[in-house]
């Protein structure tokens, strides 16, 4: 292998890295539909998850590998400590998979081996070089990360990666794992790899990194101008504390400007390719499921997939639109699947119809989801005249979820208004299939169906965030309910969509507490969840 690749290879780890933020945690077949997603999106290489940090984890990286591992499909991976049993275990998830990697790692920086590995460079570079070459006992792709190599000194980073190399690592991944480094240092850090590591050229430079200072894509960027091909990142940017490098952003940034990264890359200035596999159309999509499933909202002023990112809103601005897009606009919102929001649907649309729009729409559907999602269709057109694109897509994401239906939303009233006090009354049907009613008043309508709702859950909780989109313009517009409640030490997410939104509310708090009561019915201590991660 050879860094000298002419396109760059994109290795999502939305489902590892990005499941790590608070809230984020998805459940297999969440992370299941996502993978699907990823690789719809075309993306080279899932990281699956961290099979060994909890017997979840495990069957979400096998389950993946089964399913979207295949001949055609992208290489799927697992992290893994530079530990004997963290190696074995990715090794024995990956097993179904067509393609698959493990990827292994260990600190680098002086500052990590004193205070948390407490161990000398010599040992460090024995263990890199030997779990590298257990790693590669079990297959041939192997990536192995010096963590927190930005902070490293370069010169014992060189003798790490060469020693990893030497020992089979296809893929050498530098990770700027606290997000401290400036563009101008981590391209330099690139350089004197590709100067100072005499067996560079057997295997890709890939890079990963955070965002505390909000400089990971520019910094992946000036990388990719220095000799690195594949980049470490995630849908929405979602991650540890600040988040990864945003694929959306880096795979825009490397096609809206390909004339100027085209000569890094060894191809003509003028060349039209794309410099990677991603079908970009479906980037709205995938950001969408994404912040749906994990609860992790996009802000609106987000690059690409924000809800302004296309929207012009000074005069000066729609006036120059108007005569020519080109005046404000670097890229057609097109691009990334957004289409111009036409009205395809309405209530007295067939199954056939629905059925054809939404595969237009990427989605593939089982026929229970497309039964579900059509019944769900029906009951909106019914109260909304026009049904949109994103009104399709939110239907559906709603439908779908993998939230455990554990307790269900039967009924909700409410009482409100000016010189009211704002009562709820709410009917859910409990896992065992009863019915139970309560009321409560609040200091508004919903505030009144959460308590009500927790007289009948009865698990203590803190609501931490509450947030209420709508999908399109107009009076009638589905709304989209996003809400983040803490129990102890871990967040859990809910998510709905109905043109009623303190419905909506209703059933994102209940989706919410499903989490939460399943993870407490298997006693996942939370604490011990997060322990694990990385
Ligand atoms: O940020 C980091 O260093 C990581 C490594 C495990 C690659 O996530
Ligand atoms: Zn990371």
């Amino acid at each position: 292998m050879t860094n000298k690749t002419d396109r760059i290879i994109i290795f999502d780890t939305t489902l590892r890295d990005g499941e790590q933020c608070p809230g984020a945690t998805l459940n297999i077949d969440e992370k299941l539909v996502i993978a699907k997603q990823l690789a719809r999106l075309g993306v080279d290489i899932i990281e699956a998850g961290f099979a060994f940090a909890s017997p979840g984890d495990f069957e979400a990286v096998s389950k993946i590998a089964k399913i979207v591992g295949t001949e055609n499909g992208p290489v799927i991976c697992s992290l893994a400590r530079a530990i004997k049993a963290d190696i074995e275990a990715a090794a024995e998830a990956l097993k179904p998979a067509v393609n698959a990697r493990i990827h292994t790692f260990i600190s680098t920086s002086d500052i990590h081996l004193e205070y948390q590995l407490r161990k000398s460079r010599a040992e460090v570079l024995a263990i890199a070089e030997e779990m590298v070459a257990y790693a590669k006992s079990f297959m041939t792709d192997v990536e192995f990360s010096p963590m927190d190599a930005a902070r490293s000194d370069p010169e014992f980073l060189y003798q790490v990666l060469e020693r990893a190399i030497a020992a089979g690592a296809t893929t050498v991944n530098i990770p700027d794992t606290v997000g401290y480094t400036t563009p101008s240092e981590f391209g330099a850090i690139i350089k004197g790899i590709i100067e100072n590591v005499p067996n560079i050229d057997q295997a890709i430079i890939s890079v990963h990194g955070h965002n505390d200072l909000g400089l990971a894509v520019a910094n992946f960027l000036e990388a990719v101008k220095n000799g690195a091909r594949q980049l470490e990142c995630t849908i929405n940017g979602i991650g540890e504390r600040a988040g990864n490098a945003s694929l959306e952003e880096l795979v825009m940034a490397l096609h809206v400007r390909r004339q100027y990264f085209n000569p890094y890359l060894g191809r003509p200035e003028e060349s039209q390719e794309s410099l990677t596999n991603i079908d970009t159309r479906q980037i709205y999509k995938t950001s969408r499921l994404v912040s749906n499933l994990t609860g992790m909202l996009v802000q609106p002023n987000k690059a690409i997939v924000g809800a302004n990112a296309f929207a012009h809103e000074s005069g000066i601005h729609q006036d120059g639109v108007l005569k020519n897009k080109l005046t404000y606009e670097i890229m057609d919102a097109q691009l990334i699947g957004l289409t111009d929001n036409q009205i395809v649907l309405g209530k007295h649309s067939g199954r056939n119809a629905f059925r054809t729009r939404l595969k237009e729409l990427g989605f593939e559907l089982s026929d229970t989801e497309l039964n579900k999602a059509f019944v769900r269709f029906k009951e909106v057109a019914d109260k909304k005249k026009d049904i949109s694109d994103w009104d399709l897509e939110a239907i559906v994401n709603d439908e779908i979820q993998q939230a455990p239906d554990l307790f269900r939303v039967e009924l909700v009233q409410v009482s409100c208004g000016s010189n009211a006090c704002p009562t709820a009354t709410v009917t859910l049907r409990t896992p065992e299939g009863e019915e139970l009613t309560d009321a409560a008043i609040g200091t508004g309508p919903v505030d009144a169906v959460y308590k009500a709702i927790n007289r009948v859950v009865n698990v203590p909780n803190e609501l931490i965030e509450f947030s209420v989109q709508s999908v399109t313009a107009g009076i009638d517009a589905i709304g989209e309910v996003t809400i983040r409640l803490r129990y102890e030490s871990k967040v859990f997410s809910g998510h709905a969509a109905n043109t009623d939104i303190i419905v909506a509310s209703a059933q994102a708090y209940v989706n919410a507490l499903n989490r939460l009561y399943s993870a407490l019915q298997k006693q996942e201590k939370p604490e011990e969840v997060s322990a694990q991660k990385v």
